[in-house]
């Protein structure tokens, strides 16, 4: 999603810019702009195309300058063409860019169009430059603080002014944005990682605060304009240009990678404790009485799947909510839950703006599981296990899935244990399973030559049925999701027992239908969920494992897993069904990494 890179410094500062816009590539953008303060003026470069463009373009016409900002776009407001892409000016002399989506653009707009401003882009950003400029007195950083009070909505800006050649001004709200510190330089980026190789001295804003960059100082304000202390942390961040290696996807990779991220995820732990998750885990487990989960996408998936681990080993009731919905739900506040967000960013606005919801009705037992330790979700939340994932720059996410369960069972496991209901014995196996779960994840990608004989037959279909049942259900709704969202192939999970209270109906000989068929309690009843379909000409594609005693036959398919591996199971059914999607998606020629209208991190309602 957006991205935002600012400078200023003594140094021509554009192939900083570029290579802070080339970071943040991975979440996905549209078009993608540069402006810069030369000789006086505002000059800009902009693209509809890669960021490699863009710096072609910038080459081709020799811009260089020590003041500027930069954007990639995700285009929400406006189509994403060149008119429309960032940096926004107005009246030649303040230059703009923003993250966010502000609600009361039309309102704005109309306001500053009677006062003679005129519009060449249909976004709520340009509504900001020229709400800026109207109000400008002089002193660009008072100007923002008195401009932002008029805003509603999200938003992350940095903006300059051609009258104040060395100083650009941030501020955030709803939307991530860091500060850069350097050595009579300064920079403003939306994630550290923009910024690798130029500073690792880092400032995380705070909700409200408004920045003054200038070369010798940064001086931070917060919402009310109180001067604002904020801890400068040494950050060493990834810079995400992973090698590809011998993979034609980061998605590939991704998948072969996982492996490796259980094992790092489950680095150093050699016995189940709370203490896993924070130091004051052991009293805030001691006191609660349920969990409730927030989460979206994917993350909210590995939640529903930690509910079936919870409920059946710690015995506390869970609650799984899609972020977007609970954040606007009248619900009722339990302060004795634990509140637990999952996100492979931790910016996700949407899982953000629910935490805060739910610490706004007193429910302050909070705890996340992420992959990102600086990010927000992270520093908003009293405990934490960070997932070590590493970098993922597929817009599908799959190692961030795999390590989330993985941290999630652990909490299943740690919540047990706090109420006395995990014996020695049953910890000890737990976590042998859990050591021994990179090599069994290593047996299931194996499967892939099989795989893409099946997919080779998908990439002819346009439609997908996903079955699971119990706590392989989140598994067929995450297998469902990546088939859609990387191939464009409509595909939709229920659980088996469902089917015939209306899915049915949509079963032909042209309907393949998926089923994750692990050898657990629930098999014969899912084997006659099989029946169900076979008698309506439907064809089934099993994911069985090798003791399910599931034979391919006429209309049924079937690629057999290793032996069942008990409650960890879900881990191991979900690697298929990820590179299903993936050669599904190659075999039709998509943009696998970067599929169509979506996203990395989701840093807007
Ligand atoms: C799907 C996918 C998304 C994310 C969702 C939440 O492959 O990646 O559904 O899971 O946008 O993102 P995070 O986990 O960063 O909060």
């Amino acid at each position: 999603m957006c991205g935002i890179v600012g400078a200023v410094a003594q140094r021509n500062i554009t192939p900083i810019l570029l290579q802070g816009l080339k970071r943040l590539e991975y979440r996905g953008y549209d078009s993608c702009g540069v402006a810069l303060h030369v000789d006086g003026a505002l000059t800009r470069s902009r693209s509809t195309s890669r960021v490699a463009d863009l710096e072609s373009q910038v080459e081709k016409a020799g811009l260089s300058g020590f003041t500027g900002i930069a954007h990639t776009r995700w285009a929400t407001h406006g189509a994403p063409a060149s008119h429309n892409a960032h940096p926004h000016f107005s009246r030649e002399r303040i230059a703009l860019v923003h993250n966010g989506i502000i609600e009361n653009h039309d309102e704005l707009r109309a306001e500053l169009s009677a006062a003679g401003y005129v519009f060449e882009s249909q976004t709520d950003t340009e509504v900001i430059a020229h709400l800026v400029d109207s109000m400008y007195t002089g002193d660009l950083f008072e100007t923002v603080q008195q401009a932002v009070k008029r805003l509603h909505g999200a938003y992350a800006i940095a903006v300059f002014c051609r009258d104040e050649p060395h100083r650009v001004v941030g501020a955030r709200q709803g939307s991530p944005l860091i500060v850069g510190v350097g050595k009579g330089e300064n920079f403003l980026a939306s994630d550290a990682m923009a910024l690798a190789g130029t500073t690792d001295q880092i400032i995380y804003l705070e909700e409200g605060d408004v920045v003054d960059l200038q070369l010798q100082r940064y001086w931070i304000v917060d919402g009310s304009g109180r001067p604002a202390e904020r801890e400068v942390r040494t950050v060493h961040a990834h810079t995400g240009a992973a090698e590809l290696g011998p993979y034609r996807h980061y998605m590939q990779k991704e998948i072969f990678e996982q492996p490796r991220a259980i094992a790092d995820t489950l680095e150093g732990v050699t016995a189940v404790m709370p203490e896993l998750f924070g130091d004051k885990a052991y009293n805030i487990f001691k006191k609660i009485d349920s969990v409730l989960i927030l989460a979206c996408g994917t993350s909210f998936y590995a939640g529903v799947t930690a509910k079936y681990w919870i409920e059946a080993i710690a015995k506390i009731p869970v609650n799984v909510e899609i972020a977007s919905e609970y954040r606007y739900r009248e619900s009722v506040p339990n302060p004795n839950a634990l509140v637990v967000t999952i996100s492979q960013s931790g910016e996700t606005a949407d899982t953000l703006a629910a935490l805060k919801h739910a610490r706004s009705q007193d429910m302050l037992n909070t705890l996340t599981i992420c992959n990102v330790a600086t990010s927000a979700m992270v520093r908003e939340c009293k405990l934490a296990y960070i997932t070590h994932a590493g970098v993922e720059v597929g817009v599908a996410s799959t190692k961030a899935f795999t390590t989330q369960l993985t941290a999630l069972f652990l909490l299943a496991l740690s919540l047990a244990q706090v109420r006395g209901r995990l014996s020695e014995e049953e910890e000890a196996a737990h976590l042998k399973a859990m050591r021994h779960l990179p090599a069994a994840v290593t047996a299931v990608l194996a499967l892939e030559p099989q795989i893409i004989a099946w997919a080779e037959e998908f990439s002819r279909k346009e439609n997908a049925l996903f079955l699971g049942r119990g706590m392989h259900y989140p598994i067929a709704l995450e297998g469902a999701l990546k088939l859609k969202e990387i191939s464009y192939i409509h595909a939709e999970a229920y659980p088996a027992g469902e089917l015939k209270h209306g899915p049915l109906a949509l079963v032909t000989q042209e309907m393949p239908v998926v089923t994750v068929a692990p050898n657990d309690a629930l098999i014969e009843k899912l084997k006659s969920n099989m029946q169900e379909v076979r008698a309506r000409g439907g064809q089934l594609y099993v994911f069985a494992d090798a003791d399910s005693r599931i034979s391919s036959s006429e209309g049924v398919h079937v690629i057999r897993l290793p032996e069942h591996y008990g409650m960890l199971s879900p881990i191991l059914h979900v690697v298929p069904l990820q590179m299903l999607a993936y050669h599904t998606a190659l075999a039709r020629g998509t943009d696998v990494d970067k599929p169509r209208n979506l996203a990395k991190s989701v840093t807007v309602e």
